[in-house]
């Protein structure tokens, strides 16, 4: 049952798609919510799911959590704001189980038994806003139920499930010809190669650098005639520049921000100076959006949308303040510690600083608006546009979308990726963790830059990362400039890459109808164990996760390892992976386990009583035979065996079959 409070007059977010009347009384809220914060009582056996990708663990209980999108690319344990505002919880404990969802855009903070060890409160930084309230016999009906309130996730095409490879970096066609002349070299499976800001003429939204391209369309059209596709990037802000048509246009129509005096906000990305494209504005959305046409004609089926929290890296404000800064210590004798810490900091606080946003303006359809009420709106309603004028583009084939910052509603239209991680061991564990509350939220086409995005990846953790990232819709790996480069055709065993990512073609049939039924149904692909057994042992595991309703995995995420102490909590079948194909399989009992995996061997584990599909060895998506599948498990069983064609945005569930 869902049931809806509202205060004030809330800006319309658009996150749900039921009509659900507004309650004047509801008991819990009366309890828990006073001026504009609610405090919930937790102890040691309490639990909080959800929040989408927010830091730290599956369980959220321990610290603080603020909804703010925000451009940070050091995912530090301590950070308490990543690129996306997801404000969906479940909280659970020996008492009661319940949902949560505050629909706002503005700054809430979560402060999970942190602060105080036994309070949960949460604090919405306005007056206006809905709380949904919803409950339900356990935790999957609850999610079920909030998931029916926004409406059906986002579908890729069925390519987009096959191994993609990016980099920051690669500087022209011939760059990108070496990633797919070396693919395809040593018989790694590949099915998207993307493309940076580095394609763009002076990282100007849809243009192409023809120097470094000089014949874009004919090239996608050679790679894609290999079923290979190119993914460009699009950023959020429009370069300044006379004469650069995307520019002139959004300045002319007023579809861009403005500042404090109705001007065009100025702030500085890659470009240089840009304006933001005012996406809360439907006449913006919709201009924006037609934009993708110049690519898509150019034959190009996926766009990944980037820098959409919005990222500011400077304005004039934060450089004026800078200078006055130095100029005040220029002369000043005996400069303290504190002085220098104080010059140091206006440097440092350049980027993404509050009081740039505090000075941008949005037109929604006609009452101006500070970007504070709508700060978390922005990357959801860019991604939207893109989302919403593609689909007017191509309405019948799929298209491959994905965003870096959201807000639930933006799970109707693309995918998310988690920004820029680093190539740390704690990123993997911290990716694992991620993928729960994102499917929670809605998010169900997600992934991590695998290999990390900073620092330098060494061969056993691109290998250990790569075994988990088998099973993320999105399987991308993506890395900065100036990076080690980690193509898996750079390090030394070969071969056993190759080896995982044929797993990944063979299971796509399993993964590709575990994700549609899971967001054809409202469900999870990704699940923590406590979602489905309530063991004392398994309510507390945060590095294993329920794939779909028949896989169990277990990653491994520390270096040096060869292998790792495995809860199961019911006698699962162990299948062993190596060489592209499995090695092993074992019925083991429930309870501890270690299971042994080499470097170049990792382990899934099938629930009792369950069969999975699996293909032929495939090195690109359209080379899979779903016809002739074998399975791996139990026997004697049935699977629910979803496939349609994976191309028309029409989905057919005729498809489903039990075999
Ligand atoms: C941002 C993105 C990253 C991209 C880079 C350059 O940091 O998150 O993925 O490679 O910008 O465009």
């Amino acid at each position: 049952m869902i049931l809806k409070y509202r205060k004030g007059s809330p800006i319309k977010t658009d996150s749900t798609v039921l009509n659900i009347e507004i309650s004047e009384n509801i008991d819990i809220l009366n309890k828990v919510l006073r001026d504009n914060t609610l405090t919930f009582e937790v102890n040691n056996n309490s639990f909080v799911y959800g929040l989408g990708g927010s830091n730290r663990g599956i369980n959220k209980m321990g610290y603080t959590y603020t909804s703010y999108c925000s451009d940070d690319p050091v995912h530090t344990e301590d950070k308490t704001s990543l690129y996306a505002a997801q404000n969906f919880f479940v909280l659970k404990d020996e008492e009661k189980v319940f949902g949560m969802f505050i629909d706002s855009p503005v700054k809430i903070t979560y402060d999970v038994g942190f602060t105080e060890i036994d309070k949960f409160t949460i604090n919405i930084e306005s007056d206006d806003y809905d709380i949904y309230y919803i409950t339900g016999k356990n935790i999957n009906e609850i999610v079920k139920e909030f998931r029916s309130l926004i409406g059906r996730s986002y579908i890729p095409p069925r390519w987009a499930f096959g191994y993609g490879q990016s980099r920051w970096g690669y500087f022209n066609e011939t760059d990108i010809r070496k990633v797919f002349d070396n693919y395809r070299k040593n018989n790694i499976g590949l099915d998207m190669i993307y493309l940076d800001i580095d394609y763009m003429e002076e990282f100007k939204d849809f243009t192409i650098n023809e120097e470094r391209f000089p014949n874009f369309e004919k090239f996608v059209k050679e790679i894609q005639d290999e079923n290979v596709r190119l993914i460009p990037i699009i950023d959020a802000g429009v370069k300044i520049e006379k004469g650069y048509d995307v520019y002139e246009e959004g300045v002319e129509k007023g579809y861009f921000c403005k500042d404090v005096d109705g001007k065009p906000f100025v702030g500085a990305v890659w470009p240089g100076l840009v304006h933001f494209p005012d996406f809360l504005n439907s006449k913006a959305r919709e201009w924006f959006g037609q934009k993708y046409k110049f690519l898509i004609d150019k034959g190009i089926e996926g766009f990944w949308n980037d820098m959409n929290e919005p990222a500011i890296f400077f304005t004039e404000r934060g450089i004026k303040k800078m200078f006055s800064k130095v100029e005040e210590y220029r002369n000043r004798e005996n400069i303290g510690v504190y002085d220098l810490w104080d010059m140091k900091n206006s440097f440092m606080d350049m980027d993404n600083a509050q009081e740039d946003y505090d000075s941008i303006y949005h037109d929604l359809d006609g009452e101006i608006i500070n970007h504070n009420k709508v700060h978390n709106l922005y990357g959801y309603n860019m991604t939207r546009s893109a989302g919403e004028e593609i689909e007017k583009l191509s309405p019948e084939k799929r298209m491959l979308l994905f965003s870096r910052s959201s807000f639930i509603g933006m799970h109707r239209y693309g995918g998310i990726w988690t920004g820029d991680n680093h190539s740390w061991w704690s990123h993997i564990l911290l990716s694992i963790q991620q993928m729960t509350g994102l499917n929670m939220c809605g998010f169900m086409y997600i992934g991590s830059d695998l290999g990390g995005f900073s620092g330098n990846c060494s061969e056993d953790m691109m290998m250990r990362w790569l075994q988990f990232a088998t099973f993320t819709p999105l399987m991308r790996n993506h890395s900065a400039i100036g990076t080690r480069e980690q193509e898996l055709y750079q390090y030394k065993n070969i071969d056993d890459f190759r080896n995982i990512v044929d797993i990944r073609y063979r299971l796509i049939p399993y993964i590709y109808s575990e994700y549609m039924k899971a967001v054809l149904n409202n469900e999870m692909y990704f699940k923590p164990l406590s979602f489905e057994y309530d063991d004392a042992i398994s309510t507390r595991i945060e590095d294993q996760l329920l794939i779909g309703n028949e896989i169990m995995i277990a990653p491994i995420y520390r270096p040096n390892q060869n292998g790792r102490v495995v809860y199961l909590p019911e006698e699962m079948k162990l299948i062993k992976f190596k060489d592209g194909d499995v090695i092993k399989e074992e019925i083991l009992e429930k309870g501890h386990h270690y299971i042994t995996t080499e470097l170049n061997e990792f382990a899934i584990f099938i629930r009792k009583d369950k069969k999975i599909p699996y293909g032929k060895i495939a090195k690109n998506e359209s080379e899979i035979d779903y016809e002739n599948i074998s399975f791996l498990g139990y026997e004697n069983t049935s699977y629910l065996y979803y496939n349609d064609n994976g191309i028309t945005r029409e989905i057919s569930e005729k498809y489903i079959i039990s075999i």
